[in-house]
């Protein structure tokens, strides 16, 4: 019997919803193409289950991503939620996931299409064939460090986080760090703060030591400032680039809008077995409901889930040229959009990368 792939899909909030009916239609175009198998479980996370059932993170939501080989994901958030107690946001389903599935290692690729250039902010000259992997650890620093909250001390008010990262959780991300570099351009950039916080010290202290078991890999450290500021005026020096979590977050938000849009870069979440793909977007409550969505970066995650979770890379690779085909035929939502190009939808854009699959 052919196997099976389990997808525990869990669109979330806002735009996630949208995005993601995009991405399946993509791998219902794909089955039907290659008769390849994939079997989906839809389950609640976010807002939406919050609204459900007051939780956010439903034990059912976790029981399905535990017994599927990948997890899709849409997006969480939303205004409506934003007052509630942390114990209860949107996003403790996301970090919930991330932890409970142990998914350390954030793979954020950022590509510029030739087809996109003008969307860029930067000048052509700057982006032109940008190509750079940013690999995120996800699963400690201040997102998870203890202690934290706020609490009352001498009557005053004190807020804490704690950015703790211990020398395995460094070693095994700068593992996968090398690792990947050495299947590209051989060049490792990791950033840090290592002026000023000692457990960033040891993270450049760590991610050395790891290196030299990759003499073919060329590594250089960066202080994270520099980063952020060298990413818009020299983007092109960048190969592999792996940093903590908290920097991960921003430098990845930074290197998107260099492609011209948020809506164009997938992500990939990946631990030790299964997998997690996501848009590196948000929910953008703004343009919820309202067909205006890009949906590229959730199917482009899609191709990334076949390539790293699902063995299929031959199947990634179709998703992959569907989308570049759709993007060279002048196909642009909202947020790509430009003079002389063809206005579409969230579901005219899925519909015209589907029908790019289908013989
Ligand atoms: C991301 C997002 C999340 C993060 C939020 C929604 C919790 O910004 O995946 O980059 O901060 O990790
Ligand atoms: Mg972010």
């Amino acid at each position: 019997m052919e196997k099976k792939n389990k997808i525990a899909v869990f669109p979330g909030d806002g735009i996630g919803v949208e995005v993601v009916r995009e991405a399946v239609k993509v791998l219902d175009a794909l089955a039907e193409k290659t008769g390849a198998g994939f079997a989906l479980a839809y389950g609640l996370v976010g807002g939406a289950a919050y609204d459900a059932c007051g939780d956010p993170f439903p034990a059912e939501s976790l029981e399905l991503a535990l017994t599927s080989d990948v997890v899709l994901l849409g997006a969480v958030g939303g205004p409506k939620w934003e007052g509630l107690d942390y114990s209860v946001r949107p996003e403790r389903a996301l970090l919930g996931l991330r932890e409970k599935l142990n998914l350390f290692a954030n793979l954020r690729p950022v590509n510029v299409y030739d087809e996109l250039i003008e969307a860029s902010p930067l000048k052509a000259e700057i982006v032109r064939g940008i190509d750079i992997l940013i690999i995120r650890e996800l699963t400690g620093d201040l997102y998870f460090g203890q202690p934290r909250g706020v609490r009352v001390e001498n009557g005053r008010r004190v807020g804490i986080n704690t950015l703790v990262y211990t020398e395995e959780e460094i070693r095994r991300i700068a593992r996968v760090a090398f690792a990947a570099a050495q299947q590209r351009r051989k060049r490792l950039l990791s950033v840090d703060k290592a002026n000023v916080l000692e457990s960033t010290q040891l993270w450049r202290d760590v991610v050395t030591e790891e290196g030299r078991a990759y003499p073919d890999v060329e590594l250089r450290h960066m202080y994270v400032d520099n980063c952020a500021m060298q990413l818009v005026s020299h983007p092109a020096q960048f190969d592999v680039i792996v940093t903590t979590n908290m920097f991960g977050d921003i430098l990845s938000d930074e290197a998107a809008m260099i492609t011209g849009s948020i809506g164009m870069l997938p992500s990939a979440s990946l631990g030790e077995r299964g997998g997690m793909y996501e848009p590196i977007h948000g929910s953008a409550p703004d343009i919820a409901g309202r067909d205006l969505a890009n949906p590229l970066a959730t199917i482009l995650s899609v191709a990334m889930m076949l390539h790293h979770s699902l063995g299929m890379p031959g199947e990634a690779e179709m998703v992959e040229t569907a989308v570049r085909q759709v993007l060279r035929d002048g196909y642009r939502t909202k947020d790509i959009h430009h003079e002389g190009a063809i206005l579409v939808g969230t579901a005219a854009m899925g519909d015209a990368v589907a029908a790019r699959l289908l013989p």
